[in-house]
């Protein structure tokens, strides 16, 4: 592989245009070693680096002084083989075509590894929400969904939420869709208010699934969870979820960040507290008392056993690789290790659980949502993580298996996985025309 263009024998073939950023090379890298090292038929190779429909729109909104500031907006869909697009939304002032796309593509792998019936689809909008009124957020929702319109829908793209989205959110995105439609629908977006048809677990479900995927690993390789430190990037929906979860069963969390900086105490960190405080405080570096203060880049320097970056992509690059102490990284972002980083970790025999495998759990749990819409009967949350705890152990153990096959690491064989189940939808549906 040529290191600067990121190219191998496959991708050498193929020049692309603007959705080829540094995010969207990143995806074309791991399916081109997951392609090689599979043996997956390369006449699809190409097909799956081309996104099947993105959609970029204009989001002019009044603001609360009168003034009118414009947003660029995007919704892509990567694969609708194998079902209806799905993935989140994010509000983000780096969201990019290119990031949204990757984004998208990661959706359509994941969803297929987790072996449900859905494509793979992701919509940003170039905007820091934390700027905007409540106002002004939900008139840039309710914009932006009549700008999506003619690619959603439950049956064809199903949002959900992401970095900075939220319940509020979908709720909002429901209201609007279900407008244009005239009556109420709540199958075309999940993350939703559960009194307007959300699911109970939804808003825990990946940080949960993250828990659950670690706590598998960490078995089979008998481990014990009590006698672990963990250090966790980003304490939003997914860190945060995973945090409590973690401490509940009696790990350390020594090390949390957010955007702000973090906080890090060697004899862990009281989860309850902290998330008690930041309620009020809103970031990480205003709560005072629980540990050190640290500056987010310290964070992959820390003498911890396992380190989940859960906030954006692309934070342990070839920069930070060598620092990292940890033996085990899972990914609750998507994407948060750059090719260039990975190669440096593998070589030090450092274990890396893929996002598409370790955030699966957001949206097996929208699938459950989607599925409770549809039929209008609703779910107990055992249930929800019952079923959830089992897909993610089960996908972990094929995971693990098809590695030991195909002797790589765990992205790959994940990737080998979910690429040949659309691949097989793609050959069963034949090429249309
Ligand atoms: N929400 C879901 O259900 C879900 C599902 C699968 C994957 N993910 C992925 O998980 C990641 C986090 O999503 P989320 O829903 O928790 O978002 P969120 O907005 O709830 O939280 C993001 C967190 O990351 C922090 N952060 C942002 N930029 C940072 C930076 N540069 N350095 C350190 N911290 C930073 C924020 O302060 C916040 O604490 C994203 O990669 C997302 O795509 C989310």
């Amino acid at each position: 592989m040529d290191t600067k263009t990121g190219k191998g024998s496959l991708l050498k073939e193929i020049e692309k245009d603007e959705v080829w950023g540094d995010v969207f090379r990143m995806v074309a890298q791991q399916v081109e070693k997951a392609f090689i090292i599979g043996n997956i038929n390369e006449k699809y190779f190409e097909t799956l680096l081309e996104p099947e429909r993105v959609l970029r729109v204009s989001i002019p909104v009044v603001m609360d002084n009168g003034e009118i500031k414009c947003f660029a907006g995007y919704r892509v869909q990567h694969s609708t083989a194998r079902g209806p697009a799905k993935g989140g939304i994010r509000y983000h002032p780096n969201v990019t075509l290119d990031e949204v796309s990757a984004l998208a593509a990661w959706m359509s792998f994941k969803n297929a590894l987790v072996n449900i019936p859905f494509g793979g689809g992701k919509g940003g909008i170039k905007v820091n929400p934390s700027d905007l009124s409540e106002g002004e957020l939900i008139r840039l929702t309710r914009r932006y969904t009549s700008g999506i319109l003619p690619l959603i829908g439950p049956y064809k793209d199903v949002p959900a939420p992401d970095v900075n989205t939220n319940q509020l959110i979908m709720d909002v995105i429901m209201d609007t869709y279900s407008m244009f439609q005239g009556f109420t629908v709540p199958s075309v977006v999940t993350g939703k208010s559960v009194s307007l048809g959300g699911s109970v677990g939804r808003r825990e479900a990946t940080g949960k699934g993250v828990f659950f995927v670690t706590k598998e690993y960490l078995e089979l390789k008998n481990k014990k969870i009590e006698n672990l430190k963990i250090g966790i990037q980003g304490f939003g929906n997914v860190g945060s979820v995973a945090a409590l979860s973690f401490y509940s069963a009696g790990a350390k969390v020594c090390a949390i960040t957010d955007v702000s900086g973090g906080i890090y105490n060697e004899k862990g960190l009281d989860i309850n507290k902290i998330l008690n405080e930041i309620k009020n405080k809103k970031f990480l570096k205003n709560i005072k008392g629980e540990g050190d203060f640290i500056e987010n880049k310290e964070l992959f320097e820390l003498p911890v056993d396992v380190l989940i970056p859960a906030a954006i992509e692309r934070q342990i690059t070839e920069e930070n690789a060598d620092k990292i102490k940890a033996f085990l990284i899972v990914e609750g972002a998507n994407g948060p290790v750059t090719p260039e980083a990975e190669k440096i970790l593998l070589d030090k025999n450092i274990v890396i659980i893929p996002d598409i495998l370790a955030n699966a759990g957001g949206v097996i749990v929208s699938y459950f949502e989607w599925v409770q819409d549809l039929q209008f009967y609703f779910w107990k949350e055992e249930e929800i993580f019952e079923k959830l705890e089992e897909i993610l152990k089960n996908a972990l153990h094929e995971v693990i298996k098809t590695s030991e096959n195909f002797k790589t690491d765990l992205r790959t064989s994940a990737l080998i996985i979910g690429i040949s189940r659309i691949i097989d939808a793609i050959e069963k549906r034949g090429i249309f025309p």
